[in-house]
């Protein structure tokens, strides 16, 4: 099995923005200001119109060749676990079935009193109510400080993958970028496909360097071609 772990960087070149890099959301908007519990609670109008924001925004967009490689390797029988820390449904979209969002979903919301996630495709707002308890509903993405989705599931397959593979991310927010450490830590290789070498580059035993559309195609067309599945 392949653990393949991916980030802001698959989607970049489908039009969306990455977190860290010059032009990244980060650089735009204070994390303290739209991406902490404290903040809804402070300022929930400017929390939902963030994320109502980016919701519009993932609807006008479409997946890349990164994301369809990955869709095809799936297809082609080899078992891969697919995590994401992203909140798109880009991979979803490219026809990827069983994807794993550990930092949540952007078309989901969630009740903060009963936790009911619900699909939410519009817009979100404080007259909207979770129609199983009447609750206030918030983005069902996972801010900072909140404990990331399907740990135990990503703790398991971890424990079981042959090879681990990273794919556009910073390798910045934990726990997600202390998996590669995990992987290696079992003897299990690690490889890194990203713009340029992440934080963590000393943990992967190779690393492939370029946009996403680029360097993802060739790593599946190289793993497809060895025939024998991982
Ligand atoms: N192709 C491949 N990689 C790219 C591309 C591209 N076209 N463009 C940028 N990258 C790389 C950058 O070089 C960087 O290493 O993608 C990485 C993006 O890093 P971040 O912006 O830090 O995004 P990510 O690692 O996904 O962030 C992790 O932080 O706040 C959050 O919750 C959010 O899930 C996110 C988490």
């Amino acid at each position: 099995m392949i653990f393949i772990l991916t980030g802001a960087g698959i989607s970049r070149e489908s039009g969306l923005e990455t977190f860290r890099d010059a032009a990244g959301l980060w650089n735009k908007v204070r994390i303290e200001d739209v991406a902490t519990i404290e903040a809804f609670r402070r300022n929930p109008q400017k929390v939902y119109e963030f994320y109502n924001q980016r919701r519009r925004q993932l609807l006008s967009i479409e997946p890349n060749a990164a994301h369809r490689a990955l869709a095809e390797l799936e297809k082609s029988g080899q078992k891969i676990f697919l995590v994401t820390q992203n909140v798109d449904n880009l991979h979803e979209r490219s026809g990827s079935t069983v994807v794993l969002h550990m930092h949540g979903r952007l078309l989901a919301a969630a009740c903060q009193e009963c936790g009911l996630s619900l699909e939410w495709p519009g817009d979100l707002g404080g007259d909207d109510k979770c129609p199983g308890c009447g609750g206030t509903l918030r983005p069902d993405v996972v801010w900072f400080g909140e404990k990331p989705y399907y740990l135990d599931e990503i703790e398991r397959a971890i424990n079981q993958c042959r090879v681990f593979v990273s794919i556009g991310t910073s390798g910045t927010v934990y726990p997600a970028a202390g998996l590669v450490t995990r992987a290696k830590a079992n003897g299990t290789r690690t490889v890194e496909l990203n713009l340029e070498p992440s934080r963590n580059r000393s943990s992967f035993d190779q690393g492939f360097y370029g946009p996403a559309t680029e360097v993802v195609p060739v790593w599946v067309e190289s793993v497809l071609a060895q025939g024998n599945k991982c």
